[in-house]
């Protein structure tokens, strides 16, 4: 046994750089929040596997599938809460990564295009979580479908094509299901796990994790790997005992089946609250599209609008206060309004 496991971690250790210097994992520094985000999606990855045996892909069936799987299948509730609460820390482990490598300065030379990968990534993630949504096929995802599907055609020249092309019908109903099971199931999942080894290949190959010393100065203290690995199962099962807990805790909602006449106004998912609350008094074109593609273009300028070279990777650095602020101001507002939108 132990034979097997030293010739198969050679497998996991491969994605690990070469040499790790001590300050660049030291807790601290990225909370983990990277590892936390790959093993959310692992979790993701096997309990979604669980969950094709059983759901099916059609307005008729769709929501019946998910209460079968949450009142009568074994262990059914288990992996629907496992999948859920999985995907829900991926978001935000995600998210509050994106804030550390900010707030730390680990977007800067050479990791610009890391900095990019990762912002691929969260958009796959955000949209894996919103296609997951809408499989559940209850008043809540119609309406948040309808929505969705209503603002794409807004695109000015395309969005009537690229309408047809994700709806696949002239409204919606089984042609549109049955795409956003193959994006969440198969498209997305290739991009996210394609994106993730990437993302992991790219921070190796530009040093390992930015780290708070001169990048020129000598690293004179190091972690092994397999240090490394005992502290990312000590995370691992961490993260899982809380994912079990909050599945044991709290019961995953389900509405009503959706019906195409009697559609409510329903919250949209939280991941979008900041979308929906201006749509309700701006043009949908500015707020639904336009908006969010401008945080998204913001973003992706972070590493360029600092060109103050390696430096120092240190929390908060005075020098570095430009992407600090814009970053801090952008999650303001989009906290503003999403509290807006809950509190309405
Ligand atoms: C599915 C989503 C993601 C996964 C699985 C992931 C995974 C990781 C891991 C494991 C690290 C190593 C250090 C750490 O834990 O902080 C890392 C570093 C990094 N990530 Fe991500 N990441 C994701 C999303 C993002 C996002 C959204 C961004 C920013 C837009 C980003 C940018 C970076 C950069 C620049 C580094 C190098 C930071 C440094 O050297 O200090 N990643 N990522």
């Amino acid at each position: 046994m132990s034979r097997i496991w030293r010739k198969e971690k050679s497998l996991i250790y491969a994605l690990h750089p070469e040499t790790i210097p001590a300050s660049g994992v030291r807790f601290t520094y990225t909370f983990g929040l990277g590892g936390i985000t790959i093993f959310a999606a692992l979790v993701t990855l096997l309990t979604g596997l669980a969950l094709t045996f059983y759901y099916v892909p059609t307005p008729e069936g769709a929501h019946d599938s998910i209460v079968l799987i949450n009142d009568v299948v074994s262990f059914g509730a288990m992996m629907r809460g496992l999948h859920y609460w999985a995907a829900q820390l991926m978001v935000l482990a995600a998210t509050l990564h994106l804030a550390r490598v900010v707030f730390t300065g680990g977007y800067r030379p050479p990791r610009e295009l890391n900095w990019l990968i990762g912002l691929g990534l969260l958009v796959v993630t955000l949209l894996w979580d919103f296609t997951g949504y809408v499989l559940r096929w209850d008043d809540g995802a119609y309406w948040a479908l309808l929505v969705g599907t209503n603002l794409v055609r807004e695109i000015p020249f395309w969005g009537e094509a690229l309408y047809r092309a994700l709806v696949g019908d002239a409204q919606i109903g089984a042609s549109a299901l049955l795409r956003f099971y193959g994006w969440h199931i198969f498209g997305l999942t290739v991009a996210g796990v394609f994106g993730m080894v990437y993302h992991l290949w790219r921070l190796k190959k530009d040093g390992g994790i930015s780290r708070p010393v001169l990048e020129h100065a000598q690293v004179r203290e190091f972690v092994s790997k397999d240090e490394l690995f005992f502290r990312e199962f000590i995370a691992a099962a961490l993260v899982s005992a809380a994912l079990i807990l909050l599945t044991v805790l709290i019961q995953i909602p389900i509405g009503p089946a959706a019906t195409l006449d009697a559609i409510a106004d329903v919250r949209a998912p939280w991941i979008f609250l900041w979308v929906q609350n201006p749509l309700r008094d701006l043009p949908p074109l500015w707020a639904g599209i336009l908006a969010p593609l401008g945080v998204l273009v913001a973003l992706a300028l972070i590493p360029f609008l600092d060109r103050r070279g390696p430096g120092r990777a240190i929390w908060f650095a005075r020098e570095r206060w430009k992407p600090q602020v814009l970053l801090a101001a952008l999650a303001l507002g989009i906290i503003v309004l999403s509290l807006r939108e809950v509190l309405r």
